[in-house]
């Protein structure tokens, strides 16, 4: 009786929990409305995109598929929160692509709420079924990433063609000419008339010649112009200034082609006056694991004193020595994180076209005509900053003209000399 009884009861508990575990993995469906795949896009690319690409394999795992090969949504949910406990706590599918990657430590979410972290599979999930995009290499994304503007190499090669061409010309010239004396040569011509064929062609004919020295004027003229003004211009200034650094790192590829956001490496810009160079150790993040057969990735772990067999640091580590390209003098005062963070001005403003550059060059002159001349055309970004709004009021009071830099005190001397 009592057996019977018991019996029944775990029967039903046991479809009571199946129901239940129905239940949650029905709730746990990945949606897949527009707005969530949308959400999940923008939560995927500010948190997981410096690590992850759903088709291609970048720090992390390619994402592709994720939610199937995984053990469980939960499961991806502690993991994405906070890989390292998983880990910890013996998980075996965590440890085993901790340690396929290098034990590679994967940043923690916490802070990501469960609809969030939904909307990121859902992302994902539908990139999945998209497949990988035709031009998924960074070689072709980087490539068209210049747009406009013939690269260097053609430049060359174009260059070389004209002068292949010019020297084809010459010697066709040169045939012309003594076929046409071969011509002449059989006709009846008078004595005034041959002196002018066989007239020599000698250096000294050449140079006799009036059209010649002009030409040779104009160059000379022309070359020593712009030799003394690209003297003037350099005095004091480094546009263009694109020196050779230690190790051959490349925006084009960092921040171009792998999209890596350049506050990812440069940290102090939201911060402080300096952006900011990144340490090794921010290297190290991804070249741990990435590349790590490059003779150029050895050169950052000899710098950071990486030890692959032990997986640690050793004592001996020294920072890579980057040339410095932009330099203000002493004298001068300028502020990252009051132009970047208050003033949202973005780093291509001033910087140029960075994530196009494998070699950093000064893109901007950097002359106190450059930072006044902007100060006076730039409307201060008042929107949303407290700050500005008894300001934005007194200034509307006297003007009509929205509130430029100028107008905040941007051309006072002390603001931006010490
Ligand atoms: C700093 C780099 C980094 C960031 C940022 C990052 N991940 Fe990861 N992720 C990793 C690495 C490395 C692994 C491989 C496992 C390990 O080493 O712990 C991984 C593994 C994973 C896995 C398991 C993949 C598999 O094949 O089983 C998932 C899922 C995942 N990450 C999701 C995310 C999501 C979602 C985000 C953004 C919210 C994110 N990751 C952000 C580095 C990162
Ligand atoms: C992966 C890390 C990384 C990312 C991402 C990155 N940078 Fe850099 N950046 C560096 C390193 C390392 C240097 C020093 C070596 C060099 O000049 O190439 C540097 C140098 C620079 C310099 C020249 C500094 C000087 O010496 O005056 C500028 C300007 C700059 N980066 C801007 C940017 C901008 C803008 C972005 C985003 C579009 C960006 N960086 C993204 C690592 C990074
Ligand atoms: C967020 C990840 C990430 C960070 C941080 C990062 N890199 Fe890279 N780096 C990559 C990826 C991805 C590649 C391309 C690897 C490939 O071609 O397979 C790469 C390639 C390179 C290469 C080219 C290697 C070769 O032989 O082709 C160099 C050099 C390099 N990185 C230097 C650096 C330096 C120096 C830093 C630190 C200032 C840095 N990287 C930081 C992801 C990163
Ligand atoms: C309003 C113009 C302006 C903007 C916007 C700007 N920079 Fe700069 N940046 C400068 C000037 C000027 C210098 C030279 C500073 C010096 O020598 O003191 C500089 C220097 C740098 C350097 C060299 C190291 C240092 O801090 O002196 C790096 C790296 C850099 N900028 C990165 C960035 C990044 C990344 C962004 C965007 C997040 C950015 N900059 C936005 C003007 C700007
Ligand atoms: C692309 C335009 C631009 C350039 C170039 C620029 N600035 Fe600015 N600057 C701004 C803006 C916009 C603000 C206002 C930011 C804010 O809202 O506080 C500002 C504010 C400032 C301030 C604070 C002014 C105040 O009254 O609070 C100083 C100092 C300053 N800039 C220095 C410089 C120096 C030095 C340079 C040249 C090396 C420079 N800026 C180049 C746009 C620029
Ligand atoms: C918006 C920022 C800004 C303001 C405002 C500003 N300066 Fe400058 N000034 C600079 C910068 C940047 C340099 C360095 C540029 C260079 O080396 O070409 C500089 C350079 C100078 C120099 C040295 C010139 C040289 O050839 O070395 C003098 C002198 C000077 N400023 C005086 C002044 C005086 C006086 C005022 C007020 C009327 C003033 N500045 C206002 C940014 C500013």
């Amino acid at each position: 009786m009592i057996k019977v009884s018991l019996h029944s009861l775990h029967k039903s508990i046991s479809i009571l929990v199946l129901f239940f575990t129905f239940n949650l993995a029905y709730a746990q469906q990945i949606p897949t409305e527009p707005e969530a795949i949308a959400n999940g896009e923008s939560l995927f690319n500010a948190n997981c995109k410096t690590c992850h690409r759903v088709h291609q394999k970048l720090v992390g795992p390619a994402l592709a598929n994720v939610y199937d090969r995984t053990p469980s949504i939960d499961w991806l949910k502690s993991f994405i929160r906070n890989s390292a406990a998983l880990i910890a706590s013996g998980d075996e599918y965590a440890n085993k692509i901790y340690n396929e990657y290098n034990k590679t430590q994967m940043t923690a979410f916490t802070g990501l709420k469960d609809d969030q972290i939904m909307d990121i599979l859902a992302y994902i999930k539908s990139e999945t079924e998209k497949g990988p995009p035709v031009a998924a290499t960074p070689a072709a994304a980087g490539g068209e990433g210049g747009g406009s503007g013939v690269p260097a190499e053609y430049l060359n090669i174009i260059l070389i063609g004209m002068l292949v061409i010019l020297v084809l010309l010459v010697v066709i010239l040169i045939f012309l000419v003594s076929a046409l004396k071969r011509f002449l040569d059989q006709k009846e011509l008078s004595e005034e008339d041959k002196e002018v064929v066989h007239s020599p062609f000698t250096l000294a004919s050449i140079s006799r010649s009036a059209g010649f020295r002009f030409i040779l004027i104009f160059i000379i003229g022309s070359l020593g112009f712009k030799a003394v003004i690209n003297g003037l211009y350099s005095i004091g200034i480094q546009q263009g200034y694109e020196p050779k650094q230690p190790i051959a790192f490349s925006h084009k590829l960092h921040a171009g082609a792998y999209e890596i956001d350049c506050k990812y490496c440069h940290t102090g810009v939201l911060k402080g006056k300096s952006a900011t160079i990144p340490s090794v150790n921010i290297c190290m993040n991804c070249h741990r694991s990435v590349k790590t057969e490059s003779p150029l990735i050895q050169k950052i772990w000899a710098a950071a004193d990486w030890q692959p067999e032990t997986l640690s640091y050793g004592p001996n580590q020294k920072p890579i020595e980057w040339v410095r390209i932009h330099n203000l003098p002493d004298l001068a005062y300028f502020n990252h994180a009051q132009h970047v963070n208050v003033g949202n001005i973005e780093c291509q403003t001033c910087h140029g076209p960075i994530q196009e550059m494998e070699v950093v060059k000064q893109y901007s002159l950097l002359t106190m005509g450059w930072c006044i001349d902007c100060h006076r055309k730039t409307d201060v970004n008042s929107k949303g900053n407290a700050y500005y709004d008894k300001l934005v009021e007194l200034h509307s009071a006297s003007s009509k003209q929205p509130m430029k830099v100028e107008d905040i005190g941007g051309l006072e001397c002390a603001k931006c000399h010490y």
